[in-house]
């Protein structure tokens, strides 16, 4: 498939590893240049040397749940490249958190501020850029789990439940300028992340009876959608979320 990103700088938060990895990597391919951030610095050298393509691609280490770390990207990024056109907010991280009734509110304070908070962080800087420019795009990665109530992962899915809203709010504010702000609610993707998931296979089994396609999605099931919704084929659409589950929510 062709996107054609070329002459377009693309942010690509988390994308030292899963999802954001290969998102980076379908960005290159389509001609983009890619910032990647992650908190470790030895996960993004060890991106930088799958990517290759080192001229188009710069590694800047930020934790975006911290707003002074979100600052020093945004200098370095604004120093190195005058702006981004395209921002993929693909951070995301969940504890197996019990019920509300007995969370304990410093976890509830960790998942939301890397999840919701940071995401806010860094939209909010790149919206002043793409305003500033009037165009860009703004993808975020969501979950299923921001719509239905999921045993062990309420936060995180009041969390992306947060994102889709933040879509529509940034969306509906940008609107006049050329910004179009979209996010991808997957169900489970063969990664890191969900890994105490599918590597069981009795859970994966059930899982994959919930799902009418009978299967989770590959890595690769997400980033063409998500690239669909960084690229100019998509510029009528804003503040929505696509659900990406193999039809796993409409039964
Ligand atoms: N995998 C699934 O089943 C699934 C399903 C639905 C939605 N999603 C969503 O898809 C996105 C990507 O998931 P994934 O499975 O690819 O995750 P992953 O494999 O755990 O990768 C997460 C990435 O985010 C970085 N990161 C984590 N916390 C960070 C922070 N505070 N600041 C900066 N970078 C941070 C990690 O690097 P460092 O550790 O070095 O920071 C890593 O690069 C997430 O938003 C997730 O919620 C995933």
């Amino acid at each position: 498939m062709n996107f054609d990103l070329k002459d377009k700088t693309a942010l690509v938060t988390g994308g030292s590893r899963g999802i954001g990895l290969e998102i980076a990597r379908s960005l290159l391919n389509e001609g983009a240049k890619v910032i990647l951030c992650a908190r470790k610095k030895e996960g993004l050298d060890a991106a930088a040397i799958t990517l290759g393509n080192p001229e188009k691609l710069t590694i800047i280490p930020a934790h975006i749940g911290k707003p002074d770390q979100v600052d020093a990207l945004f200098a370095a990024i604004e120093e190195d490249h005058g702006h981004i056109d395209i921002l993929i907010n693909n951070v995301g991280m969940n504890l197996i958190t019990p019920g509300i009734a007995d969370l304990d509110p410093g976890l509830w304070q960790k998942i939301i501020d890397t999840n919701l908070s940071g995401t806010f962080l860094v939209s909010r800087k790149a919206a002043l850029m793409m305003r500033a420019k009037g165009c860009g795009k703004i993808v975020s990665l969501s979950s299923i789990a921001g719509r239905k109530a999921t045993p062990g992962m309420g936060i995180y899915g009041i969390a992306k439940a947060g994102i889709e809203m933040m879509t529509k709010v940034l969306a509906a504010e940008l609107a006049l300028f050329n910004v179009q702000v979209n996010a991808l609610a997957p169900a489970m993707v063969r990664t890191e992340f969900s890994k105490p998931f599918w590597s069981n296979k009795e859970l994966l089994d059930h899982v994959n009876s919930t799902i009418p396609m009978a299967r989770i999605a590959e890595i690769d099931d997400v980033v063409k959608p998500v690239l669909f919704l960084a690229s100019d084929g998509s510029s009528y659409i804003t503040g929505q979320t696509l659900v990406v589950d193999g039809g796993a929510t409409i039964i």
